[in-house]
């Protein structure tokens, strides 16, 4: 049996321990808010945290994240008002919006170790996430609001 904390709550499967984590998030608890992209650790549409690290959750076991605490989008703000989920409203980042769970959660972890990044260091934090909407302009600004609002 592997355990491990998703959002905050305990859980355990008897999943094989090579199963990748996105498949336990999506299939067995029904979190879809983190997205299977390209399955390939290529397009970051999977991003979750690890024990606070943006990681690709197509590219992780589940024997890799025993013990560890797994953040999801559905539990970076218990009413999805984490100042990022508010400044991607005002900006109206999204346009198909399939990436934005995984842009969001790669940028959480990035302002939770950099508070006020500059323009720079948000390029080139956040270049492991595709948008093939090219919404990577709204999504700087999104990044760059909820720095100076939170
Ligand atoms: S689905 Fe995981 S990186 Fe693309
Ligand atoms: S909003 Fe469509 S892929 Fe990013």
């Amino acid at each position: 049996m592997l355990r491990m904390t998703i959002n905050g709550q305990p859980f355990e499967t008897d999943a094989q321990p090579d199963t990748p984590l996105l498949w336990v998030l999506r299939e067995h608890l029904g979190l879809t808010g983190t997205k299977f992209g390209c399955g390939a650790g290529m397009c970051g549409a999977c991003t979750v945290h690890i024990d606070g690290e943006a990681t690709f959750a197509c590219q992780i076991s589940l024997a890799e994240v025993t013990d560890a605490k797994i953040t999801t989008i559905e539990g970076l703000s218990e009413t999805g008002d984490h100042p990022l989920q508010k400044a991607w409203i005002a900006e109206q980042t999204p346009q198909c919006g399939y990436c934005q769970s995984g842009q969001i959660m790669r940028a959480a972890a990035l302002l939770a170790n950099n508070p006020t990044p500059s323009r720079d260091e948000i390029t080139e934090w956040m270049q492991t996430n595709i948008c093939r909407c090219g919404t990577y302009p709204r999504i700087i600004r999104a990044i760059e609001r909820a720095a100076t609002e939170s």
